[in-house]
Formats: C-alpha cells, sequence, structure tokens
C-alpha cells in the first residue's frame, strides 16, 4: 500500500500516528512492542514528535522494546550513529527504561558485534523466531534499504538474522537485519521523502521483473503488511 502525504512534517506526524496506534495494538495483544528503527535523516522528525505531545502520552513505553534495523559500526556518540540520533531525538526524552533500549553497536569487532546482536535476539524472542511488530525503513538513492545495499552478499541470506555490510566507498562496516526477518514483521512501513528519492521510488514500485531486484523490492513482509509512506516531492510522478 502507497499513502502519499503532502510534506515531510505530514510524513513524520503520520508515521507517529502509525508508531504509536502499532505500539497500544502490540501492548493490548502480547503485553510488548518490539520496534526496529531506521537510521538516516528521514525519520528524525517522528522521533521528535514522538517524544512531545500529543504522541509521547500515547505510547505505552513502559512496555517498548526498541531495536534498529541497521547501524554504522561507530562509537556511540558518532554523529553517523543511527542509534545516537534516536536517542537525542527520542530516547532520552520519554520514561523507556534503559535495559528495553537494545543498540546494535558499541565498540569491537563488527562480525562479533553481529553475532551478539543475533544472541540478544535469540536471548529476548527465546525459541520463537524473532519477529518486530514495526520496522520502519528508509529508502536509499541507490534502492538500498537498512544497510542492505544493490549487489551485497546480505541480500541472499536465508538464515542469519544480523550480517555485517559496507556501503560502496564507505571506510565504515555496518550492522544490518537481513530479509529474513525484515519479513517476519508484523509491519513494515518505508518512510521516502524528497525529490532526491522520485526516481528511485518510481523504479521501485515499477517492480520491472526484468531487471534484479533492488534491495527495497526484496522487503515483502508475509503475512506483515507494508505501506510505502511517501510525500508529494517523492511521490513525484
Ligand atoms: C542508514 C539507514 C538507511 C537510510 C537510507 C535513507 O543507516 O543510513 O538505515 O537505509 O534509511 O539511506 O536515508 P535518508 O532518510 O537520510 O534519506
Amino acid at each position: 500500500m502507497i499513502e502519499i502525504v503532502a510534506d515531510t512534517e505530514a510524513l513524520a506526524r503520520r508515521a507517529a500516528e502509525l508508531f504509536a496506534a502499532a505500539a497500544r495494538r502490540a501492548v493490548e495483544t502480547g503485553g510488548r512492542f518490539r520496534v526496529a528503527l531506521s537510521g538516516g535523516g528521514t525519520p528524525r522528525r517522528c522521533y521528535e514528535l514522538l517524544a512531545s505531545a500529543p504522541f509521547r502520552e500515547q505510547v505505552p513505553w513502559t512496555a517498548v522494546e526498541i531495536f534498529w534495523g541497521d547501524e554504522r559500526c561507530v562509537a556511540p556518540d558518532d554523529p553517523r550513529s543511527n542509534a545516537r540520533m534516536a536517542r537525542e531525538a527520542l530516547l532520552k526524552q520519554v520514561p523507556l527504561p534503559s535495559e528495553q533500549i537494545h543498540p546494535m553497536f558499541s565498540f569491537g569487532d563488527p562480525a562479533t558485534a553481529a553475532r551478539d546482536y543475533e544472541q540478544l535476539l535469540g536471548d529476548f524472542f527465546g525459541e520463537k523466531e524473532p519477529s518486530f511488530d514495526l520496522v520502519l525503513l528508509g529508502l536509499g538513492e541507490d534502492g538500498h534499504t537498512a544497510s542492505l545495499f544493490p549487489g551485497s552478499p546480505a541480500l541472499e541470506e536465508k538464515e542469519r538474522w544480523v550480517r555485517v555490510t559496507q556501503r560502496p566507498e564507505e571506510e565504515i562496516f555496518r550492522l544490518t537485519l537481513t530479509l529474513p526477518l525484515l519479513n517476519r514483521a508484523t509491519q513494515v512501513v518505508f518512510l521516502v521523502a524528497g525529490d532526491s528519492k522520485t526516481a528511485i521510488l518510481c523504479q521501485v514500485l515499477a517492480e520491472d521483473e526484468a531487471v534484479q531486484p533492488l534491495p527495497a523490492q526484496l522487503i515483502r513482509p508475509q503475512p506483515g503488511e507494508l505501506l510505502w509512506l511517501v510525500d508529494r516531492a517523492a511521490a513525484g510522478k
């Protein structure tokens, strides 16, 4: 499903509404809300709105468990850290116990951090296969999502839940959840804003079988729900 909203502020507000609704639904049915946050710039305003009225009061924060869809392998206070952005924009402002915030990377070897995060997911979800109530994702201009980049071997991963990847021309490593885990989510919402995304969004939604699918096109939650939340600028054509 695609929902087009007027601009970036409307997108942030709608995303906050969806987050709050998903949180209430999950807590009512299962007592916890397990969400994987997106990094990048687009979600920041949504996180800021969630930390403010009226959304702050609409989310049962004490039952929320925060995970990430991906992370850059940098120090927690590095401006590139997705966890840092979420901490500044949201997590420091809401009554969420720190033991319910599960950052992907703090220091050390990326491969060890990937295995540690898989262990954390296994411990948290127990014998059930991990599945998130909500996954927020962004869309890169090359069609990447989370830190699954075009041509990455991580796109073929069928077993593991977390892989080490690298963005082309970027010297740092990244951690990303893999497609099997992302596609088990109850609800996946892409947040796409701005005219720089018009071309790639058009390509992603065109679903042209003739070409190699882009990472974002491989996000097909089953039986979960997929929503493309885009602003008018990104919707362009
Ligand atoms: C990251 C994100 C990445 C992001 C897209 C879009 O860690 O960078 O997970 O997948 O969502 O690159 O980024 P913008 O929202 O900044 O356009």
